[in-house]
């Protein structure tokens, strides 16, 4: 399927920074024509949680410094993460402890096309913060649309469920380039769109970029002017 003529679509460009929100970006994008998505939000639950978000502390400035993502924004974003996905496509959902284990559902009510089928847990390889337990680990869900089959649709069979990587990080939440690349490798083919429609630091188009394929990804506070 022909997604975008010549360089992008509408105000946004492929293979580029698009500074804009990310609902907007995807409402760009036509049905069931991608075949994985990142997507790593900027959740307001846990600085809730933790009582983060006005805390004088430089960390909770850093963090309450992004813009944040609220249940309702979150599920928008999956509507049309799901709109967009191919049959059988997938979905790569970054997730901190807390969600894992108090759960997403409430995110996916009504999308009963999106299961969850797979987890790996990221090794960060390095010590962060916490009130008991220090954080030393992040997860990827991974998600796919129906029909969930794991024939024909993830083609690398070495990605083990625990991953080890350090980033150099050139964003708060940067991800792990290594893993997205693998993971990019498992489900597409070259030259086929990935998209990420939150991406901060853009790790995922460093990731498409490395494995020749396509990225078409914004971020409301990263990036460079649309118009
Ligand atoms: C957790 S970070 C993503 C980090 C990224 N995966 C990386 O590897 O660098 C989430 C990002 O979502 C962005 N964001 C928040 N609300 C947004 C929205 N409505 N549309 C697009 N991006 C948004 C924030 O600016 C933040 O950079």
């Amino acid at each position: 399927m022909k997604i975008f003529n010549g360089e992008g679509i509408g105000p946004l460009k492929i293979n580029y920074k698009n500074k804009c929100d990310g609902v907007f970006l995807l409402k760009k994008i036509p049905n069931r024509a991608i075949k994985a998505v990142f997507f790593d939000p900027q959740y307001r639950g846990v600085l809730d949680k933790l009582k983060y978000g006005n805390e004088g502390k430089l960390r909770g400035k850093l963090r309450s410094a992004l813009p944040q993502m609220d249940e309702i924004i979150i599920h928008k974003f999956l509507l049309e993460i799901n709109r967009v996905l191919v049959p059988s496509g997938y979905l790569f959902l970054w997730v901190d402890k807390f969600h894992l284990v108090e759960g997403i559902q409430k995110w996916f009510k009504n999308i009963p096309s999106l299961s969850a089928v797979d987890m790996i847990t990221w090794n960060k390889l390095r010590i962060g913060m916490g009130y008991r337990t220090r954080r030393k680990s992040e997860y990827c869900i991974v998600i796919q649309k129906r029909p969930q089959i794991a024939k024909n649709t993830w083609k690398r069979h070495d990605i083990p469920d625990v991953w080890e990587e350090r980033v150099v990080k050139n964003h708060t939440h940067a991800k792990p380039i290594e893993l997205q690349k693998n993971l990019i490798l498992a489900v597409t083919e070259e030259n086929d769109f990935v998209v990420d429609p939150a991406a901060g630091g853009y790790s995922v188009l460093r990731a498409t970029q490395d494995t020749k394929r396509n990225f078409i990804g914004g971020d409301i506070e990263y990036g460079e002017d649309i118009v």
